[in-house]
């Protein structure tokens, strides 16, 4: 069964309540799946899945300020990704979810596969997201340190070889997607995914480890059609040391 993840970071709380949080997020991943589930294991208590209410979801803050990675995306940009498109998938998660325990109260189930479509877009939408922010930092760029380092290797040949490839899956992901470094249990690797809209394209099982958004609402306001450009400056605010902590706690 999968874990609940804990979502109730406000603002205030610690680096080491985020840390617990994030270490939760991997364990539910983001796969659509996954995230099906996890409405369904809300309710699910001892007193039965009928009658329990779902959790509420909430929109942790940003990791840094608005205008902390200005040199490649704007406080603008920042805040309106935040504050408008990332709090509309925590909104659309939390009322589809209501939704799921309002059904099950109901026996009612004619709307259930809107509903489970729902929870996949906004709840990957959210998870992805959340990661999103930690995967860059004012502080990131360089070089992964040297444990990630050696994993890339393994997997991909070379760190440069994995640049290269994520890069491509970023920029080709069609329409809206994302760019996505996941470690996948099965093979023992890293693998690089190209997931389309939130939850299309995604490996069951596979943990996001370091994600780049790739929707137009992530880089037009500054890079306008040039998503190449905006992926290729990624490296620049690459948060490694966010990567290598969740590889640590994937495997
Ligand atoms: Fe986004």
């Amino acid at each position: 069964m999968t874990t609940q993840p804990e979502q109730t970071l406000d603002r205030g709380e610690t680096e080491l309540d985020r840390r617990a949080a994030l270490k939760a997020l991997s364990a539910a991943m983001v796969v659509p799946a996954t995230l099906a589930a996890l409405g369904a294991n809300a309710t699910a208590s001892e007193e039965g899945a009928t009658r329990a209410a779902p959790p509420e979801i909430k929109l942790a803050p940003l990791p840094y300020a608005n205008d902390a990675l200005d040199g490649y995306l704007s406080a603008e940009i920042l805040e309106l990704h935040h504050d408008k498109h990332h709090a509309g998938y925590v909104k659309g998660l939390n009322d589809a979810l209501a939704g799921l325990a309002e059904a099950r109260t109901k026996s009612d189930f004619g709307r259930i596969k809107d509903l489970t479509r729902a929870v996949a877009f906004h709840g990957s939408g959210h998870i992805l997201h959340a990661l999103y922010w930690d995967s860059m930092s004012p502080k990131g760029g360089g070089e992964p340190g040297a444990e990630l380092a050696k994993e890339l290797e393994r997997s991909f040949g070379s760190v440069d070889a994995f640049r290269k490839q994520f890069a491509a899956a970023a920029k080709n992901a069609e329409a809206s997607g994302w760019g996505i470094l996941a470690y996948e249990p099965l093979t023992d690797r890293c693998v690089v995914l190209a997931a389309e809209s939130h939850q299309q394209m995604a490996v069951v099982g596979a943990i996001p480890l370091l994600v780049c958004d790739v929707w137009e609402h992530a880089y037009y306001l500054r890079y306008q059609n040039k998503r190449a450009d905006y992926v290729d400056a990624f490296w620049t605010v690459a948060n490694w040391e966010f990567a290598g902590r969740r590889l640590e706690t994937a495997r």
